[in-house]
Parts: structure tokens; C-alpha cells; sequence
């Protein structure tokens, strides 16, 4: 496939909304063809599925559920959405991806990572980023963060201890794969963060 592809990662108040901005602004200044998407989300019916999922003022969602609902909506995003552009040569930038669902799913929920691993591979085939940038940050202070966004979501709404086992699977993620994820230190000021991104994003593009 022409087109690389990149995700962003991190738990909730990370900055993923602000640097997101930057990293496509970045990538334009290049001239390079991108198609900015999130998930779950990114198609009329994945971004149905996605409320379904953070709505929570509707019946207790399975954990089963929870997780085949991600890899639904990732499904028609990768057939309808990711994968025409990259054969395209449009990069892909992406506002989480399965890393999400490892933290998330397999951290937080703890549910079988041989599960989540099954379903990569059934619906992703060998589509995988090809760079992923990871914010960390405290939990404490991403949920401060989250809070003063106002109403807070079916996830947003978890426990600390669900964040902390999220944030530490996605810190064993990028301690296992290195080589794909840079760790960006949220906790810093804007600018300081936007140099780390900037940073990881010249090696990759040059
Ligand atoms: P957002 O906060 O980035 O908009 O994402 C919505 C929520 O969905 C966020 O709390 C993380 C959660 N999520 C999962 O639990 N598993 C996944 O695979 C993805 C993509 C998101």
C-alpha cells in the first residue's frame, strides 16, 4: 500500500484533540495527501455504533458485546474508509486504532488478549499503523482534564483503576513495540509536547 498509516493513542485528557490538529497540520505543510478519521467511528455506521458505545444511560453493555462493537465499527472503517486510501496513496491519520482496544478491552476490562489478537487478525488481515504516537499521562491529571469537558461518557464514567490499567497497557505496548510506538510526555506544556511530536514525526516522514 502507497499510503502510510498513523495512529494516535492515550488515555482520556491526554490532548489528543489539540495535537491531533498539529500533527495534520504538520504532515500538510509536506504536501502530503491525508485523511484525518477517528474511531470508533469514521463511517455513517461505525459512528452509530460509536454512540451506542458511550452512551450510557441506555442498558449495561456485555463485555463481549463491548468488544465485537469496537472491532464492527473497525471493520466498515477499514473496508470502506482506510484501506481505498492508503491503496490511494493517501496517508491516514487516525484518532485511536486497535491499541485502544488491547488498553482498553484488555487492560481495563480485562478480557482474553488471544481474543482481541483473533479478531485483529480476522478483521485487520495484516493491515497494522505503521506509526503510533502514544500520550501518557498520569490518570489523575488526564481525568482532571476529561472532567472539565463537561458530561462525562460510558468510559469517561469508569473507575481510576480501570484508567491505570488502561495507561499501563498502553506503556507495555510501546515497551514491546518500540520500534512502532513513540511515547510523547503529555504531562509537559503545549509546545514542549508539540517538539516530541514533532520530533517522532521527522524520523518517520524523512
Ligand atoms: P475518544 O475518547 O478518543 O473519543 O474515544 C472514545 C472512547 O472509546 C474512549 O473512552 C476509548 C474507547 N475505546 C475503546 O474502549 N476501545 C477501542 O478500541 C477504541 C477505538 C476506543
Amino acid at each position: 500500500m502507497a499510503g502510510r498509516f498513523i495512529t494516535l493513542e492515550g488515555g482520556e485528557g491526554v490532548g489528543k484533540t489539540t495535537n491531533i490538529a498539529y500533527i495534520q497540520a504538520l504532515l500538510e505543510e509536506q504536501n502530503i495527501p491525508l485523511l484525518l478519521t477517528r474511531e470508533p467511528g469514521g463511517t455513517t455506521l461505525a459512528e452509530n455504533i460509536r454512540q451506542l458505545l458511550l452512551d450510557k444511560e441506555q442498558e449495561s453493555i456485555a463485555e463481549q458485546t463491548e468488544l465485537l462493537m469496537m472491532f464492527a465499527a473497525r471493520a466498515q472503517h477499514i473496508k470502506h474508509v482506510i484501506k481505498p486510501a492508503l491503496e490511494q496513496g493517501t496517508w491516514v491519520l487516525c484518532d485511536r486504532f486497535t491499541d485502544a482496544t488491547y488498553a482498553y478491552q484488555g487492560g481495563g476490562r480485562n478480557m482474553a488478549l488471544s481474543s482481541i489478537q483473533w479478531l485483529e487478525n480476522f478483521v485487520q488481515g495484516d493491515l497494522r499503523p505503521d506509526l503510533t504516537l502514544l500520550l501518557d499521562a498520569p490518570v489523575q491529571l488526564g481525568m482532571q482534564r476529561a472532567k472539565q469537558r463537561g458530561k462525562l461518557d460510558r468510559f469517561e464514567s469508569e473507575k481510576m483503576a480501570f484508567f491505570e490499567q488502561v495507561r499501563q497497557s498502553y506503556l507495555s505496548i510501546a515497551a514491546h513495540q518500540s520500534e512502532r510506538v513513540k511515547i510523547i510526555d503529555a504531562t509537559q506544556n503545549l509546545s514542549s509536547v508539540q517538539a516530541q511530536i514533532n520530533q517522532a514525526l521527522r524520523a518517520f516522514t524523512q
